[in-house]
């Protein structure tokens, strides 16, 4: 029989003790809700009150149900009210000695068969365990923000914690309706160590001017369907947290550079930027403590495309024949483009032509388009087997697969055919857009245009602009994907453009970590999913992307970083090796044929 909880404690009302306290009270538990001063115990009591009245008027807490929860809450300050409860969940700032000190302080207040949580995201629960006489009663619990929304609960357990300690708590969790995951005391746990490290590069691409942040967040929220990009997490995460949590990272967790908090980090928090809770971070919120975005000096003019200079776009040549080039001819005939899709030979032409059809036929069927629609698109679109015919257009967007040099060879011929003024696309993602930009004579027009995979259903662009790319071309690039209804997001010209460059390494990461027997991937993919709130799992993706696609892509990420935690893990080279490469050989990393 697991151990009954009626009364609990909550050591600390910020971002998360007032969340951990809305949890409890809402599933029946009494709760003492202790704060350091009574300014700081009215804050907590204002984040569970708005908290509440938001679930109140969203009609998921009906409010008499909302007035028992908060009358099962019992505000104090000091630690000494906290002699009655049968478990204590601590969630004072990311410092190890504050957190020592206050452990030592719950050995001597709590009755001896109290249970000690710690809800630390990176510190060692080993090393707070031993502040206390009854290590083996101290477990962390590791809740998500926000708490009483995410569904993973991280069940941390020491060398020294009793068997029975786990599984009371492990009860707890499904009695709050959480899914627990009980690991072993390692840096990060599960969904840290996996996420930290990809909101520290996300801070240092922000901070080196690469993107802008509304383009980095729109990437990660576009192209991997992230619940939200890194910077508005960070906010909400509280930026001295994230500092605090990426510094014990780096110290615990191997010195990985990657961890070494980016310096902007250091600045905003020492500038008192600390997120939402201070009302500003990387974004400016309306107050402290809300979620409503207002504009400050960062936020992009809502200026029309023409005042950057972009240029008139109305004929489009798509160069290619394969999945990307039957969807933008498609997709560009449809956005009204007059298109000349040029491909390899007339056999090509046809498969395309064919292609097109089809898909714009399926769309007709769905609902999509009307009939009228299609044939008006179709008529835009002229097939072509000679670049020659491209003479005249005013975009050309490249999407032709090939060996090496091919991009280059095939630029160096459009810069003799093209009209000046054209601008040149590649839609390249394996070189440098600027080595294919220098095989013309005119770099100021060329730029790269990457659809994410896969492109009919992603609605996001990455425009890859050069050292040499022009800011009309950039501009015209915006408006040219705003017409065809994607948002555009405008980086520079480096490994992975924004999303790759986030996305693969944290998928290198989940796979040392299950190489590392730290957890299986199922308890990884639920705590990226439960936890964070992705839409699927590293290994669930993996798997769908393609096991040699995602080596390909750190390859390209490890050999121009030469960053040594970018190396692709060993067990991603085996099973490609092994020729496991997910769903589309009915194995990766987990076996698909039976599904
Ligand atoms: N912010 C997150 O997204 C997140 C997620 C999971 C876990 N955590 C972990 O939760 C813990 C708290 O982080 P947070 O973001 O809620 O911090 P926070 O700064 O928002 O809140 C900390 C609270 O602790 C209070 N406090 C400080 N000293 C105290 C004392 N001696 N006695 C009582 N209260 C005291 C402060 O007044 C403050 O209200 C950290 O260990 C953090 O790593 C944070």
């Amino acid at each position: 029989m697991a151990r009954e909880f009626t009364r609990v404690g909550v050591v600390g009302l910020g971002t998360m003790g007032a969340g951990i306290v809305e949890v409890f009270a809402r599933n029946g538990v009494d709760v003492v809700a202790v704060e350091i001063s009574e300014p700081a115990l009215a804050r907590g009591r204002a984040t569970l009150a708005r908290s509440t009245d938001r679930a109140v008027a969203r009609g998921k807490l009906a409010e008499a149900d909302r007035d028992a929860l908060h009358s099962r809450v019992d505000f104090q300050v000091g630690l000494d009210a906290l002699h009655t409860v049968d478990l204590v969940v601590e969630a004072v700032p990311e410092h190890l000695d504050l957190k020592r000190r206050i452990f030592a302080e719950l050995d001597r207040v709590c009755r001896p068969d109290t249970i000690l949580a710690t809800n630390t995201s990176s510190l060692s629960v080993t090393d707070v365990a031993v502040a206390t006489n009854r290590p083996q009663q101290v477990v962390g619990l590791h809740f998500f923000n926000p708490a009483p929304v995410m569904k993973l609960v991280e069940v941390v357990r020491t060398v020294i914690t009793a068997a029975e300690v786990v599984d009371d708590v492990e009860a707890l969790c499904a009695r709050l309706g959480k899914v627990a995951v009980t690991i072993g005391d390692r840096a990060g746990f599960i969904a840290n160590a996996l996420l930290f490290g990809y909101l520290n590069h996300a801070v240092s691409l922000f901070e080196a001017r690469y993107v802008t942040r509304e383009d980095l967040d729109a990437a990660m929220r576009l192209g991997c369907r992230l619940p939200m990009g890194p910077l508005a997490l960070l906010d909400l995460i509280g930026l001295d947290t994230a500092y605090e949590i990426l510094n014990t990272m780096y110290r615990r967790g191997g010195r990985d550079r990657r961890h070494a908090p980016a310096p902007l980090l250091r600045q905003m928090v020492t500038a008192g930027l600390l997120g939402r809770k201070s009302g500003r971070g990387f974004y400016t919120y309306d107050k402290p403590g809300s979620s409503k975005v207002v504009p400050d000096e960062w936020t992009p003019a809502a200026t029309p495309a023409d005042a950057d200079g972009a240029r008139e776009v109305t004929r489009v040549g798509v160069i290619g024949a394969g999945t990307l080039a039957t969807g933008l001819v498609g997709l560009f005939g449809r956005a009204g483009y007059q298109v000349v899709s040029v491909t390899g030979g007339a056999e090509e032409s046809i498969g395309i032509g064919g292609a097109v059809r089809d898909s714009l036929d399926e769309e007709v069927r769905r609902g999509g388009l009307d009939g009228a629609d299609r044939d008006a698109a179709l008529a835009r679109i002229t097939w072509a087997a000679t670049l020659d015919q491209l003479a005249d257009v005013d975009l050309v967007v490249e999407a032709v697969t090939g060996g090496p040099g091919v991009e280059q060879t095939l630029f160096a011929s459009l810069d003799e055919i093209c009209k000046p003024g054209v601008l040149l696309a590649t839609t390249c993602s394996s070189l440098p857009v600027i080595e294919v930009a220098m095989a013309t004579g005119r770099p100021a027009d060329v730029f790269g245009l990457h659809f994410v995979d896969p492109a009919a259903a992603v609605p996001l662009v990455e425009v890859v602009r050069t050292v040499r790319t022009s800011a009309e071309a950039t501009a015209t690039a915006r408006a040219v994907c705003a017409a065809l209804g994607r948002t555009a997001v405008v980086c520079g010209d480096r490994a992975g453009f924004v999303v790759d460059a986030l996305l693969f390494p944290y998928l290198n990461d989940a796979v040392r970590m299950l190489e590392a027997g730290y957890a299986t991937a199922d308890g990884i993919d639920h705590a990226m999913t439960l936890g964070c709130g992705y839409p699927t799992g590293p290994f669930a993706l993996l798997d769908a992307i393609g096991l040699d696609v995602a080596l390909a892509a750190q390859r390209a990420l490890y050999r121009e970083s030469r960053e040594p935690g970018l190396a692709p893990a060993p067990l991603l080279e085996h099973l490609v090796t092994a020729g496991y490469l997910g769903r589309g050989t009915g194995r990766g990393f987990r076996d698909h044929t039976g599904r």
